[in-house]
């Protein structure tokens, strides 16, 4: 018999753990060419604002050893396009949708978010961490208080399922984890990109137009899990960890670390196949293994004690 990939969380199920993370898949329509969407957990949308925004100028990406990193400043055509074009074309695609909200002021975020409320959204997303953005983005989400403050309106705001995305731009992530739980919201997920640079030596200029950006792909693994782990022990709600996972066996080892479902972002650039191929190696592995249902990995890491 064939195991049981499928995980609830907060409500919502997702026929696998497997989530294209936010900023690297659009809103689906560019991969539809290579399988259909429907073999996915979920997608979690392009980070969505109040009103459109064209980003910052370029150069907004640069590679790194192992990684990638990125300005673009939270492109996006605004919540009144993504409800009228991008839900209606995700609609019957038989796989979870998670909204990524974001917002340069709490006021403006908690209007997206309300926009949202009678459409077939499953899940939102508050990002709190786009280190690319002056105004909201990561200010929201490096203290205790940022953090609660527009957690505690988004959430009077929506009756829908609400995951927090993290920075690990922090000292201490535990602690803003417990103060997004604190306010209510439903899951954790973590980690957004961490704050990066890189110079042209024959310029001497940043190669990034906005100077800094945020570094994703394999080179932040072991931090993205280091965290995962710490937040799984220290809150009660499901989290969701992402942050350069690239094979099959890094999923499983986030869900090892605690995380319930996994979100795949930067090796989309270079394999777009990577979150089928995670699928059908957690699939084989729970086989081989003689794991019949996914919760059976999630948090069973044997940290060494003493
Ligand atoms: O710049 C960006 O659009 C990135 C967003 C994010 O990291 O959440």
């Amino acid at each position: 018999m064939k195991p049981n990939l499928g995980v609830d969380i907060a409500g919502v199920h997702f026929k696998n753990p497997v989530i294209p993370a936010s900023g690297v898949y659009g809103f689906g329509k560019e991969y539809e060419s290579l399988y259909p969407i429907s073999r996915l957990g979920g997608i979690s949308c392009k980070g969505t604002t109040l009103y459109p925004r064209e980003g910052n100028p370029p150069p907004r990406i640069a590679e790194t050893p192992s990684g990638v990193l990125n300005s673009i400043g939270l492109q996006n055509p605004g919540i009144d396009y993504f409800i009228e074009h991008e839900l209606s074309y995700l609609k019957d695609k038989d796989t979870a949708i998670i909204a990524n909200i974001a917002g340069s002021t709490v006021e403006e975020t908690v209007e997206a978010v309300r926009r949202l409320e009678n459409t077939i959204v499953d899940m939102i997303e508050l990002n709190i961490s786009c280190p690319n953005v002056k105004e909201g983005g990561v200010a929201f989400g490096v203290s205790c208080d940022g953090a609660a403050g527009i957690t505690r309106a988004v959430r009077r705001a929506t009756t829908k399922p609400l995951m927090v995305k993290l920075s690990p731009n922090v000292t201490d992530i535990t602690s803003i984890a417990k103060s997004v739980e604190a306010e209510g919201a439903d899951a954790i997920s973590l980690i957004n990109t961490l704050l990066g640079m890189r110079i042209d030596i024959n310029t001497r200029r940043p190669i990034l137009r906005n100077n800094v950006g945020g570094l994703s792909g394999p080179a932040v693994f072991p931090i993205a899990l280091r965290m995962v782990w710490q937040v799984a022990n220290a809150v009660k709600i499901p989290v969701v960890g992402m942050g350069g996972i690239a094979t099959w066996d890094d999923a499983v080892e986030m869900m090892m670390a605690g995380a319930s479902a996994v979100q795949v972002g930067a090796i989309l650039f270079s394999n777009p196949l990577a979150p089928i191929e995670i699928i059908d190696g957690i699939e084989k592995y729970m086989i081989d293994n003689d794991i019949k249902t996914i919760d059976k990995i999630v948090g069973t890491v044997k940290p060494w004690r003493g």
